[in-house]
């Protein structure tokens, strides 16, 4: 099950130590069954995280909360369980992910048409081109150093290229962008972020980013419009003026954040579902059709983000537990994803899995703008893996990453053979 065994009532499910072996699923499926909406005590020490929050467990309740923005805002503190400060919290409120109604639809409107199935299909070609050179890269580098890691050598650069060509960046700068928004959303991991232990780490990277971010608006301000998304929200709209450059710099770190990790993280923890599942393996490989069903499987049983925050507005319930207002809640999808009353069998991989619906990407109001592009990106990837590589042999332990946030691994060695 990818857990060790452990004491339910004294596991501490917020401390980051306890996903580094693996999501603690034992735990949440015992919660799910005696106390599926549970107050989880946060460590009070370092800066400000507040005395806990109610984590909700159950798929049911995960999307009765999500489809209820205007009790359990984004906005009011933010979407991840730590207390940010003051200057934090205000550059999180002009994300997307962090804004509440009616001020999200109207931001929402502006950058959605760039994300529309339609248009994210035409991208086909051009991601399949960036695949094929990859899968070049990655057996150069599998010639040169007899094995490689998956998730730097190979699945990180997809991401990052194809939100550098969405937001029309110079090709130099896509390693700098990359390496900050891994440190930005790698803020509890010693290995990736230096300040990893502070309340508000990961900051420094966010700042830099939108530092960057408003020196490429202000280039842009002098050129001619392309089509490109960085055009689009330099061009549109809010309250009747055009994006300040601290509104547009936030918004830049969000998209190059969500974009890059979560989906490299898709990519990486999929090559190793595939090896810890090598009938599974062998059925996609025979019938590439299987994989967007098996891509949605990845997504279900190793979903890259482990929660997201929200905090009531007025005094409420959830599954029946009375809540008061301005407290914080966790929805656990890595919990959902796992729930025994919509998913038989939930600790099974099972690339046929259908109907299969995950949380993976969240849920209405703010239900993950580049789903689309995600699920694309994953299926063109694997399908050049797979023709490029006859043989993937998996060379040592795969690494996860310290947090509770980001349910992804830093390392996965491997040797590729054609
Ligand atoms: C496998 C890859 C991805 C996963 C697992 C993922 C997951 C999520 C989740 C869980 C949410 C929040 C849902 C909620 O609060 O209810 C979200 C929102 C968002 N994601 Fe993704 N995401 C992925 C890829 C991407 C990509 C490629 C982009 C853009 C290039 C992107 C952009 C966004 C944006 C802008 C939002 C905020 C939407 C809103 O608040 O209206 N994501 N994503």
């Amino acid at each position: 099950m990818g857990a060790p065994s452990t004491d339910t009532n004294n596991f501490d499910f917020y401390d980051p130590d306890g996903y580094v072996e693996g999501p603690p699923h034992e735990v949440f499926e015992q919660l799910r069954a005696s106390e599926p909406v549970v107050w989880h005590p946060m460590p009070t020490d370092g800066e400000h995280r507040g005395d806990g929050y109610w984590a909700v467990l159950r798929h049911h309740d995960v999307v009765e909360v999500s489809k209820h923005p205007k009790v359990f805002s984004a906005e009011l503190g933010g979407v991840v369980l730590e207390d940010l400060d003051p200057s934090s919290l205000a550059a999180m409120r002009n994300m997307l992910l962090a804004m509440d109604p009616p001020r999200h639809i109207d931001h929402r409107r502006n950058v959605s048409p760039k994300f529309r199935v339609r248009v994210i299909a035409a991208m086909e070609e051009r991601i399949r081109q960036i695949c094929r050179e990859i899968m070049d890269r990655a057996a150069a580098l599998q010639a040169e150093r007899g094995e490689v890691d998956f998730v730097h050598d190979v699945a990180a650069h997809l991401p990052a290229q194809v939100i550098g060509e969405l937001m029309g960046l110079p090709v130099e700068d896509w390693p700098r962008i990359h390496a900050l928004a891994e440190r930005n959303s790698g803020g509890q991991d010693p290995d990736i972020n230096p300040d990893a232990g502070e309340a508000n780490s990961g900051s420094s990277a966010s700042i830099e980013m939108a530092m960057y971010a408003i020196e490429h608006a202000n280039r842009r301000r002098q050129e001619p419009v392309r089509d490109d998304l960085t055009s689009l929200l330099l061009e549109s709209e809010v309250d009747g003026r055009p994006m300040n450059d601290v509104e547009f710099g936030s918004f830049f770190v969000q998209l190059v954040t969500a974009g890059n990790d979560t989906t490299r993280t898709m990519l990486s923890s999929g090559l190793h579902a595939f090896l810890d599942h090598p009938e599974q393996m062998a059925a996609v490989r025979a019938d590439l059709t299987l994989l967007p069903g098996a891509i949605e499987e990845v997504l279900r049983w190793a979903n890259p983000l482990h929660y997201f925050r929200r905090t009531t507005t007025e005094a409420t319930e959830i599954g029946g537990v009375a809540i008061a207002a301005g407290q914080k809640v966790g929805l656990m999808y890595t919990s959902a994803n796992r729930d025994e009353e919509v998913f038989e069998d939930p600790h099974r991989f099972d690339i046929t899995r259908d109907p299969n619906p995950h949380l993976s990407f969240g849920v209405a109001q703010h239900f993950c703008l580049g789903a689309h592009l995600a699920r694309l990106e994953g299926r063109v990837f694997f399908e050049e893996l797979f023709g490029r590589f006859g043989a993937i042999e998996q060379r040592g332990p795969a690494l996860r990453q310290r947090s509770n946030l980001n349910n992804s691994l830093k390392a996965l060695p491997v040797a590729l053979s054609s």
